[in-house]
């Protein structure tokens, strides 16, 4: 688009229109230095530099980055208080943060996500529900003869490494569990090392780690 001239917008002083969004730009980036920090970070791990591609469709030279909000009070990155006329937005449907909303987490146990979720030690008997109870049952019986009975398995009393194995690559009808991580793929494996009357032992995530890919 030409800059000096717009034949859509007859009747505005384009070039005049393009020296106040400068200036009101240059202004923004002074008045906001955190926000420029921080929108310099988030470029560096966010397609486009923002959470969502429409975020750069506005106006400002980068985002705006918050500090908190509560009802229709921001307060950005740089200690300004703003007023969220967003009016079909959050601000106007519930306000930000409700209390009884913003309550709610700290009164759940933390889900762990992500890079906690490695960290925090993984439930065994949740994995095995969720991963293999379809086929051996939630008694360890299996079905047999399809499904194997994992109560006085040989393999799950048996060295670990060939309990690892299996469950890593699995074995005929058994799929492979390699994408479970080396901490829940211990669990599970532990799990019914010890359960049922099994006495297998636990395994740790480092003797699963070791033998991944061989
Ligand atoms: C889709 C069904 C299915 C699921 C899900 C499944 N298994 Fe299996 N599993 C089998 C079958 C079939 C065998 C027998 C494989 C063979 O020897 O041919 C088996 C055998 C085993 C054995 C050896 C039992 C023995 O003594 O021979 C172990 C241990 C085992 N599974 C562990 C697991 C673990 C751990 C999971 C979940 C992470 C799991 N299985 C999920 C079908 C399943």
């Amino acid at each position: 688009m030409n800059a000096t001239s717009s034949p859509s917008r007859s009747g505005l002083d384009w070039a005049r229109a393009q020296a106040f969004l400068a200036r009101e730009r240059a202004s923004f980036a002074r008045a906001n230095p955190r926000s420029a920090e921080l929108a310099a970070q988030a470029r560096q791990h966010l397609l486009f530099g923002v959470p969502l591609h429409w975020m750069n469709d506005w106006g400002t030279p980068f985002a705006l980055h918050v500090d908190s909000a509560q009802g229709a009070l921001v307060i950005d990155a740089d200690g300004h208080a703003l007023v969220d006329f967003c009016l079909g937005d959050t601000g106007a449907m519930f306000g930000h943060a409700p209390a009884p909303v913003a309550a709610a987490p700290a009164a759940e146990p933390a889900a762990p996500a992500t890079e906690a979720a490695a960290a925090a030690p993984v439930d065994g008997k949740k994995v095995y529900e969720a991963q293999c109870q379809a086929c051996h049952q939630a008694t360890g019986q299996g079905m047999p003869p399809t499904f194997p009975s994992l109560v006085g398995s040989p393999i799950a009393n048996g060295p670990a490494e060939a309990h690892i194995e299996q469950t890593l690559k699995g074995k005929n009808a058994m799929p492979p569990f390699a994408g479970l991580n080396d901490a829940e793929l211990a669990a599970v494996i532990s799990y019914e090392r010890t359960s049922w009357g099994n006495k297998g032992g636990a395994v740790t995530a480092d003797q699963v780690k070791s033998q991944r890919g061989k």
